[in-house]
């Protein structure tokens, strides 16, 4: 099961939070990984990791608000692989900002990075993928995604990137089953990686969040990228268009 045995995955935001722990659970089922981040230096570092778990990964600096960047990353992944069977976007910011101090620049960089970077990985990735009839691309969005009866406020930026990756996972999907190629998104609930620092500082943040928990606890990043390997993998390989929660059943309560 799970065996990721010859694939090539090129993971984007991989240097730390969930990005690093996608990257060393892909590598550990067998897979060749491209971790890529705005910092090489630290890309590297997650690179030592698996290269010590055994396993082969090249450090690959991408900032996806390039496209240059973007072509660059693929190019690299063929160079030194051959191939690309996985894509795992990842790469995003968050920001809080009440909705009528929100400037405009701000709302630019959310969509630039947390969405247009997902749509030029992707379809970057499934011109390779297409070559080879086959490719899982997993998009990672949140549940801050809308149409589940709950939002967050400040974060009007924030939830319309996560919304649209959601519906963007559908329509590609659609557009690239003819090629055997997946398209499923994740949705984390809070998760313990430096993006919600701000909230684990404010005791009175953390109290309220984890209230709306059941599971009572922030998810550790692990346990999203065991969703990112089961979407990954062929046990997944019926699953397309999908988007699958890992939120301690927050979206339950
Ligand atoms: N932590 C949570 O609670 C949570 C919940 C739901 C969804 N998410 C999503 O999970 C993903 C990973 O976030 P995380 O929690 O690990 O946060 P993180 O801040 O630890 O990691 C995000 C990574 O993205 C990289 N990044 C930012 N801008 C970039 C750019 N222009 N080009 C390339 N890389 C860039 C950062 O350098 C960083 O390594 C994000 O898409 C985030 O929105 C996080």
């Amino acid at each position: 099961m799970f065996n990721l045995k010859n694939k090539v995955a090129v993971v984007t935001g991989g240097r730390q939070g969930m990005g690093r722990t996608h990257a060393l659970i892909l590598a550990k089922a067998g897979a060749k990984v491209v971790v890529s981040d705005i910092s090489k230096e630290d890309c590297q570092k997650v690179v030592d990791e698996i290269e010590k778990q055994g396993q082969e990964a090249i450090a690959v600096k991408c900032d996806v608000l390039k496209k240059d960047n973007i072509d660059k990353m693929i190019k690299e992944t063929l160079k030194r692989f051959n191939r690309i069977d996985i894509l795992v976007n990842n790469a995003g910011i968050v920001q809080f900002a009440p909705f009528l101090e929100l400037t405009e620049k701000d709302w630019d960089k959310m969509i630039d990075i947390n969405l247009k970077g997902y749509f030029l990985c992707a379809q970057r990735a499934a011109k390779e993928m297409i070559k080879q009839k086959s490719g899982a691309i997993v998009n990672i969005a949140s549940i801050a995604m809308g149409q589940v009866g709950i939002g967050f406020n400040g974060l009007v930026h924030y939830c319309a990137t996560k919304g649209g990756i959601t519906a963007m996972t559908e329509a590609m999907a659609l557009d690239l089953a003819p090629y055997n190629i997946r398209v499923n998104a994740i949705a984390p609930g809070m998760i313990d990686t430096p993006m919600v620092n701000s909230i684990k500082q404010d005791p009175k943040a953390m109290e309220g969040t984890l209230a709306r928990i059941p599971l009572r606890r922030a998810g550790r990043p692990e346990e999203v990228s065991s969703a990112v390997l089961f979407l990954s993998s062929d046990e997944s390989s019926y699953i397309t268009g999908a988007t699958l929660t890992v939120d301690g059943g927050w979206l339950a309560g």
